[in-house]
């Protein structure tokens, strides 16, 4: 495969407020180093944790070029790695740099694409599948016939962790921001859904739906109280996301009594032997998944990566339902 000297790229430039400005500029093609794969990309998945909104920082020495997950073809390797050939279609999560016609992955963190996804979708699947599987099997330690509330239901990440939940015999209530997101919850295997613009997730929730063994919750401070109070004994809280601010409630004396977990997990700030780790466990559970046709990547909406700006304003509009992906029409 030919691999140009150049590419475009979409980079972030001034950040104001709760938005953030990108332009399309021609940068150098990185070179792969050991362990690492170059990575002609098809499709880049935006993500809600590469907003500015929602107090959830981005590393400190991060580069100005976004995206945690890209579809694509494997294009150059550096020195050793194993078990992939350039032209393999592949997805791969990313520390950055996936707004971009071409990116480096480290080979670890790259997988051959599921065959029943075709290869833009693919570009959503990372990210939010690796988060969605170390927060309910790893930190919350979900099992089978468990309850699960997952927030965010109709975004990118909440339909992945509604199906994969379900797929694993886990009952699933979720929470949205409209009637329509809530019914395509209830379309992918939620057995509940609440519009939280209707019904107050902080007042008197578990009258309505009971206890809850486990919460996947992207929202925190705002939520914290009400959340320890609708656990079960034993009841596990996965905080990934940061909505409603980092300040909250913790009653310690219920966490004491009923033996409650508050946890947390960012998959960009893990170790990359950990990263790794996540990646093999989610390809064992989730692409036999795939295959039977039990998960699916939804894409809301695709722009071309000159767009990266439209694209970031529909996933700031929340109006969206599941992925929003920006498309490579490679220049050469
Ligand atoms: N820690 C990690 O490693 C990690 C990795 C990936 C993502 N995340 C986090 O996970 C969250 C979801 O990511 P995403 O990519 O799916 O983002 P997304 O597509 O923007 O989805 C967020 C969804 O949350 C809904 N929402 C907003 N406020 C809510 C609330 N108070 N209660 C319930 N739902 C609410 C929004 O719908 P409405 O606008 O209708 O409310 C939207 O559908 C983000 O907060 C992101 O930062 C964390």
């Amino acid at each position: 495969m030919r691999v140009p000297e150049h590419m475009l790229a979409a980079v972030l430039g001034s950040q104001q407020e709760a938005r953030q400005y990108f332009s399309v500029h021609k940068r150098p093609v990185p070179q792969p180093a050991e362990g690492e794969c170059l990575i002609r990309v098809a499709a880049a998945g935006l993500n809600g944790a590469t907003r500015k909104a929602g107090g959830y920082a981005r590393p400190a020495d991060s580069g100005d070029v976004l995206g945690l997950e890209v579809s694509g073809t494997v294009a150059a390797f550096g020195s050793d790695v194993d078990g992939l050939s350039i032209g393999d279609e592949v997805c791969a999560l990313i520390p950055e740099g996936g707004y971009a016609e071409y990116c480096i992955a480290p080979a670890r963190q790259i997988l051959l694409k599921p065959r029943t996804v075709d290869l833009i979708s693919a570009g959503g699947i990372m990210e939010n599948l690796c988060t969605a599987w170390v927060s309910i099997f790893d930190a919350c330690r979900t099992q089978p016939g468990e309850r699960l509330l997952v927030h965010g239901g109709a975004g990118g990440l909440g339909l992945i962790a509604i199906q994969l939940a379900v797929s694993a015999g886990i009952e699933v209530i979720a929470s949205a921001g409209s009637d329509d997101k809530c019914q395509v919850c209830l379309d992918y295997g939620a057995v509940r859904a609440i519009n939280y613009r209707k019904e107050k997730i902080e007042i008197g929730l578990k009258e309505h739906i009971g206890v809850v063994d486990a919460i996947l919750d992207i929202v925190g401070g705002a939520y914290l109280s009400a959340h320890i109070d609708l656990l079960s004994d034993g009841g596990r809280i996965c905080v990934i996301g940061l909505k409603g601010g980092s300040d909250g409630t913790l009653d310690l004396g219920q966490m004491m009594r009923r033996r409650l977990t508050v946890t947390g997990s960012v998959v960009r700030s893990r170790s990359a032997d950990d990263r790794a780790r996540i990646v093999d466990c989610v390809h064992r559970m989730a692409w036999p998944l795939f295959e039977q046709g039990k998960l699916k990547i939804i894409v809301d909406s695709t722009f071309p990566l000159t767009e990266a700006q439209a694209a970031h304003e529909r996933l700031e509009s929340g109006a969206h339902i599941g992925k929003v992906l920006l498309i490579m029409n490679h220049s050469q």
